[in-house]
């Protein structure tokens, strides 16, 4: 057996532990939405009191539902693009590289705090054409490590809202002005999202600061140019929505009503450059 591993986090690194616990929940639903086995393996390897969360499983899908919906689109993008780079930004502790298993010809790049990518390194084993980055994914100086002559994939998943909105569309323009072509898979919370933040116990509890709030693709498209919508989905309407529990489902009709509410929680996907891309629709009138 190995030996259990401490943690010792503040702050928005802090965070990515209440997701890989709803992650690690979800594996053990009869019904789950995403399955994640190596979110179950990592959270029993880390030596952690995951009562001190303070949520329960009933909000699983509120984590899952978008990471199942992220991987979705990774799939679509590296079935085109066998020979891209992928830059998975404030990865924390998921296992997403795991799960989607890309191609060796995939260069993968998982990006977070030192503290996060030193845990990583005791949870996760190496793979190939597998790199890890300890950084801000606001320091402009990692990027220049990585080749630049593939199509990219850019991936945040519950990364943008720690982010402060300069840093967070200087990041996306250096991406765009960088590679030749690719993809931002990036989501965000409105304004009532980020004015909510006392509310939310992930970000109360860690002692982190929500800034960066996108209402609209329009705010994208606007501050970083050379980029089209590809998608753009709320968590109701995401197309793995249908796989959480009927309790869940049943708060889309009564938010219907609400559209800052049903809007809290956007997945965007754009692409740059000249780049085969999937033909999609995006069913919310934003
Ligand atoms: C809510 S967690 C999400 C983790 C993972 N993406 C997931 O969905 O399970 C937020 C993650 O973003 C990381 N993060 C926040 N700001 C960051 C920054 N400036 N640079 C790199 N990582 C950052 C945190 O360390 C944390 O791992």
């Amino acid at each position: 057996m190995r030996t259990r591993v401490p943690v010792d986090l503040t702050g928005a690194a802090q965070t990515m532990l209440t997701t890989l616990y709803l992650k690690a929940l979800d594996a053990d639903f009869d019904r789950p939405v995403l399955g994640d086995r190596f979110a179950k393996d990592a959270a029993h390897l880390i030596d952690y009191d995951w009562h001190e969360i303070g949520i329960t499983g009933r909000w699983a899908p509120l984590v899952t539902v978008r990471t199942a919906q992220y991987d979705i689109w990774t799939r679509q993008f590296l079935a085109v693009h066998q020979h891209a780079t992928v830059l998975h930004i404030g990865c924390g502790l998921d296992s997403r590289v795991f799960r989607i298993d890309p191609d060796p010809r995939v260069q993968w790049y998982d990006i977070d705090y030192p503290a996060v990518v030193a845990l990583r390194k005791k949870v996760f084993p190496p793979r190939p054409s597998y790199h890890l980055i300890a950084a801000s994914a606001t320091s402009p100086s990692w990027l220049h490590e990585i080749p630049a002559d593939r199509p990219v994939l850019l991936l945040a998943e519950g990364v943008s809202m720690y982010l402060k909105q300069h840093e967070g569309v200087a990041l996306l323009r250096r991406v765009v002005d960088r590679f030749p072509s690719g993809e931002l898979q990036i989501d965000f919370f409105n304004w009532l999202g980020i004015r909510s933040q006392k509310a939310q116990t992930l970000v109360r509890r860690s002692g982190s600061t929500l800034h960066w709030a996108v209402n609209d693709p329009q705010d994208i498209l606007r501050s970083v140019p050379g980029v089209r919508l590809l998608a753009a989905v709320t968590f109701f309407e995401a197309s793995t929505f249908p796989r959480a529990p009927a309790g869940f489902r049943s708060m889309r009709t009564l938010l219907r009503t609400a559209p800052p509410v049903r809007k809290a929680l956007q997945y965007h996907r754009y692409a740059f450059g000249p780049i085969q891309s999937p033909a999609l629709s995006s069913p919310v009138e934003f």
